[in-house]
């Protein structure tokens, strides 16, 4: 569980969060959601110790990131994956290469252990026979996977993700959604996504933190979003006048997020 209390993080004058306070759960997909520039990035930085905010706590599972020596942060780290906007593998390294980089770097294993190991999370997220490419040989989705693989080969207890789905298809999308869902239970990973995907919301969203204009503005799962009173929230997630349908049609028949999830499986028999 990662705790985050009273965080306010500024940029010389300019306040980009204003005492932000949410938790993220054990075993949970915790998504932050908000427009374009609402500090999403910002806040995501903060928890991974990229940015340090001026005021307030950062607890993970007690320990507080905010007053750790940097020995203490380095041991962290080793308990975070992180993947970031665009998939940012090494080019000249082959998917088994990138996914074997931070074995090397942070563990003392063998190499024919990274070896092991890099291949089981390769495995894990449907790339096998896929580990002699490189980067660029690959799809975008492909590439995406490849980056999961590498943020949990050290078996992290926590795991950032900003925004996994830009630049990909829809159908793709859902893809990495279910997967990072799946591993997130599976291993039972503190799991935090940034994203602006109302598709990812309503699939995976079990704890949604909203933020707008650097306030946290409300907070709930994919079910009471349907029955937020938060106009901000409104305007933010029923955009469009088709979803603003949806939501009527929705809070008139019920959410059957589960029917769906299994409709899609149908549809997916590949699917890991
Ligand atoms: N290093 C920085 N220096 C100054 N301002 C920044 C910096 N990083 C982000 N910001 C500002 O903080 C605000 C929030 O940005 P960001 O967290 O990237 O938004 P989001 O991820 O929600 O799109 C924006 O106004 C952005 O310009
Ligand atoms: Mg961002």
């Amino acid at each position: 569980m990662i705790e985050v209390k009273n965080v306010t993080k500024s940029f010389d004058d300019k306040t980009v969060l204003f005492d932000v306070s949410c938790t993220f759960y054990t075993g949970k997909t915790n998504l932050i959601i908000g427009q374009s520039g609402s500090g999403k990035t910002v806040l995501m930085k903060s928890l991974v110790g990229l940015l340090r905010p001026e005021k307030g706590e950062i607890l993970f599972d007690g320990r507080n990131l905010l007053t750790m020596s940097s020995k203490e942060i380095k041991e962290l780290r080793k308990e975070i994956g992180m993947l970031f906007q665009g998939s940012a593998l090494f080019d000249s390294e082959t998917v088994l290469g990138n996914v074997m980089f931070p074995l090397m770097m942070f563990t003392n294993m063998t190499p024919a252990e990274q070896r092991d190991r890099a291949m089981f999370c390769i495995e894990r997220v449907n790339l096998a026979g896929a580990e002699n490419k490189y980067p660029s040989e690959i799809s975008g989705g492909m590439q995406k996977r490849a980056a999961i693989a590498r943020a949990i080969s050290l078996n992290p207890k926590y795991l950032f993700c900003d925004e996994p789905n830009s630049g990909l298809d829809p159908r793709t999308s859902i893809l990495i959604d279910e997967l990072l869902s799946d591993i997130t239970h599976e291993y039972d990973i503190t799991t935090v996504i940034n994203t602006h995907d109302m598709n990812s919301v309503l699939g995976i969203g079990q704890n949604i933190v909203f933020i707008n204009k650097g306030h946290r503005e409300w907070v709930g799962n994919m079910k009471e979003i349907f029955a937020t009173t938060s106009e901000a929230l409104n305007d933010f997630v029923f955009a469009t006048d088709l979803f603003q349908e949806v939501k009527e049609y929705i809070l008139k028949n019920g959410f059957t997020a589960q029917g769906a999830a299994r409709r899609h499986k149908d549809d997916h028999p590949d699917k890991p």
